[in-house]
């Protein structure tokens, strides 16, 4: 079957291969891929800067935001059939606490593994084979909408860690900065406006697309080129009480920290790759923290409630704002269009392989 594989490491190194299709055991369920979405960590994969083949391997199957159909079930398998289309988790347990407990989200000893990312072959293949307890069933009535379940997964993990980090207190926030609007800032924003919260959305991008989906979440949209991120909260009058930071820079997150108000969460979502230095005001940023008593919270990966609560969300937008999910999905390619694929990254919102 055809795949797409990296050698991790090795720059602009993603190109079409051939491998044997998986052969399944009692347990495990066949999956044929339809979509593959890409994101940021899969540009740093082809840039050599993340990722990791299997042990004993070379090359690593790359691509984690799956959409498929299951087309075969082992003999012990439960809750799947053939016809039923599956979004597949990502990382996969260590023998750590968290682990164990089925928290493989909140690892703690790292020798996770991620489909896709770290040391296991991911989903740009024309078939998968995994164990019906990593799959996720997602409703036929979100379509190829279900391909961005992943990244909804991220997107709600991040929100149910503000939530919950926040019970600290008596708190009614009102509203939410969102930096970055790629594909997971958009989601972002959306299960935000879902939670009933005003949004404002930041980054360098001035695009008049993108405006338009903006205008429809009903969320105000600064323009990074155009303001300081310091300045956000003179202009709107009011003091920011979330921030969620997915831009993949360092340096936004740390001047986002500063922006955020009294009791503010903030919740930094972006895998940097690089080794970017920034000088910052070491005395303000600390004393920031600590006289407005914030809470600074790094998230990654999902747990399975994320997924589920992904569903959710994505079916209450669809029906709130109908059509405007379909419009983040901006470019379609064919596997052998991989180099393009990822290179069109750029100048689109989400961009899928289709197989
Ligand atoms: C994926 C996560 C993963 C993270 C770090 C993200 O792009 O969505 O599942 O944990 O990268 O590898
Ligand atoms: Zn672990």
């Amino acid at each position: 079957m055809k795949a797409i594989a990296v050698v991790p490491k090795k720059k602009g190194s993603a190109r079409m291969i051939d491998v044997d299709t998986p052969v399944i055991t009692a347990t495990q369920v066949l999956v044929k891929v339809k979509l593959v979405g890409l994101d940021g960590t899969d540009k740093e994969i082809n840039e050599g800067s993340y990722g990791e083949p299997p042990e004993g391997e070379k090359m690593l199957i790359f691509g984690h935001e799956s959409l498929g159909e299951v087309v075969g079930v082992g003999a012990e398998v439960k809750a799947f059939k053939r016809g039923d289309m599956v979004v597949a988790t990502v990382r996969r347990p260590d023998d750590c606490i968290n682990c164990q407990a089925g928290e493989y989200d909140m690892c703690l000893k790292g020798d996770y593994t991620e489909r896709g990312i770290k040391g296991r072959h991911g989903f740009l293949s024309e078939y998968y084979a995994e164990e019906e307890r990593f799959l996720v069933k997602v409703p036929q009535s979100l379509g190829d909408l279900a391909v961005l379940l992943e990244p909804a997964s991220v997107a709600e993990k991040a929100v149910r860690t503000a939530f919950t980090v926040q019970k600290r207190m008596k708190w009614e926030p009102e509203i939410a900065m969102v930096t970055g609007t790629g594909s997971l800032g958009l989601i972002t924003a959306m299960i935000l406006r879902l939670r009933g919260l005003e949004v404002i959305s930041v980054d360098a991008s001035d695009d008049a697309y993108k405006d338009e989906i903006f205008s429809e979440l009903g969320i105000v949209h600064f323009n990074a080129k155009k303001i300081n991120l310091h300045d956000i909260p003179h202009e709107i009058g009011r003091q920011i009480d979330i921030v969620i930071e997915e831009t993949g820079s360092s340096s936004v997150a740390m001047h986002a920290i500063m922006v955020a108000g009294t009791n503010a969460v903030v919740v930094l979502a972006s895998v940097t790759g690089g080794d970017k230095h920034i000088e910052i005001c070491s005395d303000c940023f600390n004393q920031g923290l600590v006289l407005g008593n914030k809470t600074v919270v790094g998230i990654v990966n999902a747990h399975r409630r994320d997924f589920e609560q992904g569903i959710v969300d994505l079916l209450a937008a669809e029906a709130r704002w109908e059509g405007l999910l379909a419009k983040l999905i901006t470019a379609r390619y064919p596997p052998e269009k991989i180099q393009e694929a990822l290179s069109s990254m750029r100048e689109n919102i989400k961009v899928v392989i289709e197989f």
